[in-house]
């Protein structure tokens, strides 16, 4: 079965960055280019006219950003897609796996990255300029490219977690996460210049708690460092986490949402099938017909469990879909009518996961 191509409706501008993107990305969580599924599924979708592609350095260990680089090169090479409609982005922040293995290599020789925050004995995070500058060297050899379109930093609340863990006053822990910040901006801004990255960010969970929450990011005091390359933010929503879109972020009752909006910031938003709810993870699509196996139930069990879930985004949301669109069709026309949002990344790792999210734009 051939994907149809985007319709055109299912573009906007993504800020200052890029004047027409594809309203849904490709989440690179997750994805390997060791997995032949993955390649299909990413190719498909670019080939359909997918044109913004989220990755990080972190996921499958830096072979998300591998596969990214190796299928855009291919699609681009035969002229299926034109690499300045797309948009690459990645982050950068975490220390983990083999990451973290060099980390401990180079604090043994002496010549540590610095700033390092130990989260846990298998995550530390950073965002020094020193390890800013390898990262987005080690990311463009990895997508074997000059240059990516995007990079943001990857939640570094981690920061203000761990300060607090270790109960850190919360005016001093935010006095130096926001001077680390500015100092990683200026090192972003000298990366754009040497035209290494187009533009850059961050990507924050805690962009969306309120603003008085020990590890709240707040997206103003962010833009009053940022430089003129800062273009795009990304964060959490979905059906059940909606926080992006409540007035809790500044102490004046505006959500992080507006604040970008009237920043003219492109806007993502991740895990949108994905919902974080009392009980355990909801699910906010259609369970294939293998996994349906190996959790030992049936379509008829998969249906009954989203009726409601359909309902509920009809009562939530307005949704713009047919009746018969499926869950996650309805859910993601239902979160990309929400004002402020440009484009929802869609773990969309299967080529089947393409053609259900694309048919919600035929
Ligand atoms: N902090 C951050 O910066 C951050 C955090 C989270 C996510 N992200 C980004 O956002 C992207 C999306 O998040 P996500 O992948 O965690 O969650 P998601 O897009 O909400 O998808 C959740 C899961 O739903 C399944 N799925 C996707 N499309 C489907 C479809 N059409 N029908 C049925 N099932 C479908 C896939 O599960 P299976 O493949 O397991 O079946 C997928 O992993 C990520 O890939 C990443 O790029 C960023």
């Amino acid at each position: 079965m051939t994907v149809r191509r985007l319709a055109a409706s299912a573009y906007v501008p993504l800020g200052r960055v890029h004047p027409r993107v594809s309203r849904v990305g490709f989440g690179g969580y997750r994805v390997d280019d060791r997995s032949d599924v993955h390649r299909e599924a990413l190719r498909e979708a670019l080939v359909a006219g997918v044109s913004l592609v989220d990755t990080s350095t972190n996921y499958a260990d830096g072979h998300s950003e591998i596969l990214v680089g190796e299928v855009v090169r291919d699609v681009v090479a035969r002229g299926a897609a034109r690499r300045e409609n797309l948009v690459l982005v990645t982050k950068a922040g975490y220390v983990q796996g083999s990451n973290q293995r060099e980390a401990v290599r180079r604090a043994r020789a002496g010549t540590p990255w610095s700033e390092m925050t130990e989260y846990a004995p298998d995550c530390w995070h950073c965002i020094s300029p020193d390890f800013l500058r390898d990262q987005l060297t080690s990311s463009l050899e990895r997508l074997a490219m000059p240059k990516v379109d995007v990079l943001l930093l990857h939640n570094p609340e981690y920061f203000l977690t761990d300060a607090a863990h270790r109960g850190v006053p919360q005016g001093e822990a935010r006095e130096a996460f926001y001077d680390r910040l500015a100092r990683a901006f200026r090192h972003l801004e000298s990366e754009a210049a040497a035209g290494r990255i187009g533009a850059y960010g961050v990507s924050s969970n805690t962009f969306v708690v309120p603003h008085d929450k020990e590890d709240a990011v707040s997206l103003e005091r962010v833009l009053a460092s940022a430089g003129p390359g800062f273009a795009v933010v990304q964060m959490p929503f979905n059906p059940l986490e909606t926080g992006a879109k409540e007035p809790l972020h500044t102490a004046d009752g505006r959500s992080v949402l507006d604040v970008a909006k009237n920043a003219g910031l492109g806007v993502l938003v991740n895990r949108p099938l994905n919902a974080f709810s009392a009980r355990g993870l909801v699910r906010f699509a259609a369970f294939q017909p293998d996994v349906l196996r190996e959790l030992g139930h049936t379509a008829d069990w998969d249906a009954e469990r989203m009726m409601p879930l359909a309902s509920y985004l009809d009562a939530e949301f307005r949704t713009p879909a047919g009746a018969d669109a499926t869950l996650a069709q309805r859910t993601l026309l239902a979160l990309l009518g929400t004002p402020g949002v440009d484009v929802a990344l869609v773990g969309m790792r299967r080529p089947a996961y393409v053609r259900d999210v694309l048919g919600a734009f035929a």
